[in-house]
């Protein structure tokens, strides 16, 4: 389904495009111990920026998969110029043509709360191995929120909910995820510095005027929407 948010971070090509942005990937990815024969999925992998660091940083087996064009098309061209070999993969989050049990690691940043979110969580712990580790970073209600903020994130993201951070241990637990862990981060949702962009040509002005919402909002609303940065297992 379009989806402005999106299509403005695909057009143009912002690479960290989740909560703590890139400089928070790394400092996760490297206390993760990844080792070279471990195959990761990066799901919802946007124009490739963390797949991309997997595979150069760790030489580890990545997949990377997202369901809209033209990021796939840029991260792609991303891993085209990379000495790295990164499967690449048209799909949707929320059912996936992969085996079951085929990942040691899953990172998802940004991503879930764009899907059903119950739907992808299932989807996830159907293909990560048994005793596989998830990582996820996504946006959380930081206390009740009014419902003209509740109706303008879920209208600015075309999402349909937001959760907080025990809603998010549930759905995960529901999933049939355990060891849920709170990776220690700021939890404030702040514009992180963008050091990594492809634009396209010819960028609809309308994608502007969601660039400007989308900044107006994070700045006005930071008291009712963070993130957080979950880890959990499959045991
Ligand atoms: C906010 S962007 C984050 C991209 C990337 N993870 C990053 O951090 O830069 C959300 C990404 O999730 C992808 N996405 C949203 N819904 C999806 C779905 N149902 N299946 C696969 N990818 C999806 C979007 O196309 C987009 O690339």
């Amino acid at each position: 389904m379009h989806n402005s948010y999106i299509d403005l971070v695909a057009n143009f090509g912002i690479g960290g495009a989740h909560p703590g942005g890139f400089s928070l990937t790394q400092s996760i990815l490297e206390d993760e111990n990844i080792q070279p024969r471990e195959s990761v999925l990066d799901i919802g992998c946007g124009t490739g920026q963390t797949a991309a660091f997997l595979a150069q940083r760790f030489k580890c087996q990545v997949t990377a998969v997202d369901n809209h064009s033209v990021m796939l098309k840029k991260a792609r061209k991303r891993f085209e110029s990379s000495d790295s070999s990164i499967l690449v993969i048209e799909g949707d989050a929320q059912s996936l043509n992969l085996m079951d049990n085929s990942f040691d690691l899953i990172i998802a940043e940004s991503v879930i709360s764009f899907t059903n979110i119950s739907k992808t969580l299932n989807e996830l712990s159907r293909v990560l191995k048994s005793g596989g580790r998830m990582i996820l970073i996504e946006m959380t209600a930081e206390q009740s929120l009014p419902l003209e903020v509740q109706n303008k994130v879920c209208s600015l993201y075309g999402i349909n909910e937001i959760l907080n951070e025990q809603e998010w241990k549930s759905k995960l637990q529901q999933a049939g995820f355990s060891q849920i862990e709170i990776i220690d981060t700021p939890s404030g949702l702040i514009q992180t510095d963008i050091t990594d962009i492809n634009q396209s040509e010819n960028i609809n002005m309308d994608l502007y005027d969601v660039w400007e919402e989308h900044n107006h909002f994070i700045t006005q609303n930071h008291d009712y929407i963070g993130f957080r940065a979950f880890r959990c297992q499959l045991l």
